[in-house]
């Protein structure tokens, strides 16, 4: 297969590439330096020239308290470049892939959400990355995921990692719950919504929800520490509070993918522990 990958330096970006290079695929990975997505002519220069198979879409602006004052950039980044895409990709009949989020979600229900559960952002990372899967197109795959960690680029096990360094008092919400994804793991299910191509909206995650204030504890334990270094609070209790409002209820039931007889991802714990190991090593 041959595959263009946006947001090549990102976290997931960069497993993206690897994985497929691993897989055999003909991969061309393009950092922002090389294909800024919100530039419609380079998009389409981009994906004539190459004529990829499969578009895999992992760039997005995805400072989620920045956009709350960067309404335009995000709006730019995460919808209508992912229009672009669609457009350019359908032209020469590559399939999209478009990479979503937890927070099209306000959290409020009180069990996992499902892809057909009713969204409702309540951020605008949120609100912009809902009018991008409404850009990609019904043909396009939407995978939605959670909490996502990686080697590359910033995530919760490194900040964590750093933090117990120091002295600083650990303190972690415990009313937010999701499901943590690792880039290991995601990337084969990107790469497997490309090769089946399917389309619609796909929930993608490792499974095991727990609080943010419950996985530090995990990171802790995985790497050694004592896991009760970390205390619990609440969102409310964050001084300052935070410019975006985070979804309660993050956790989404991989319905589509579990009822198409696709693998389930493994437990959130497994890559967990090789994460930290690679990262500590
Ligand atoms: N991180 C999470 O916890 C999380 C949770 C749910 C869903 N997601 C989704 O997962 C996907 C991957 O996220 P990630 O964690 O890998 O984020 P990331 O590390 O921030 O990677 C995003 C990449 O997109 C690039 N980018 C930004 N604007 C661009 C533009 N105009 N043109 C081309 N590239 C651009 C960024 O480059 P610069 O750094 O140079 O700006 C960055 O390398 C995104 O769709 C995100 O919404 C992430």
């Amino acid at each position: 297969m041959k595959v263009l990958v946006t947001g090549a330096a990102g976290q997931l970006g960069f497993d993206v590439v690897g994985y497929c290079e691993s897989a055999g695929d003909e991969v061309v990975g393009f950092d922002r330096s090389a294909l800024d997505i919100t530039n419609r002519d380079a998009v389409f220069a981009a994906v004539s020239s190459f004529r990829p198979d499969a578009v895999i879409n992992a760039a997005a602006y995805t400072a989620v308290d920045a956009c709350e004052t960067n309404k335009a950039l995000a709006y730019a980044v995460n919808a209508t470049a992912v229009g672009y895409l669609a457009e350019a990709s359908g032209e020469i009949g590559a399939h999209l892939v478009h990479v979503s989020t937890d927070y099209v979600f306000d959290g409020t229900l009180d069990r996992p959400y499902r892809e057909d559960d009713a969204t409702n952002p309540t951020s605008v990372y949120g609100q912009s990355k809902l009018a991008g899967e409404q850009a990609a197109g019904s043909g396009a795959a939407i995978a939605r995921t959670s909490w996502v960690c990686g080697v590359h680029g910033n995530n919760m096990v490194k900040l964590v990692l750093r933090l117990v360094k120091g002295q600083s008092d650990l303190a972690f919400v415990d009313d937010q719950r999701g499901c943590p994804t690792f880039t290991a793991d995601l990337a084969p299910a990107l790469r497997r919504l490309a090769t089946d191509r399917r389309a619609g909206v796909h929930h993608l995650t490792n499974q095991g929800a727990v609080s943010w204030y419950e996985f530090v504890g995990e990171i802790l334990a995985a790497s050694g520490h004592d896991p009760a270094r970390v205390r619990p609070i609440a969102t409310a209790d964050l001084d300052p509070p935070r410019p975006a409002p985070r979804p309660a209820n993050s956790v989404l039931d991989n319905a589509v993918w579990r009822d198409a007889g696709l693998p389930i991802m493994r437990d959130h714990r497994e890559p967990l522990v090789e994460l930290v190991d690679q990262l500590t090593r």
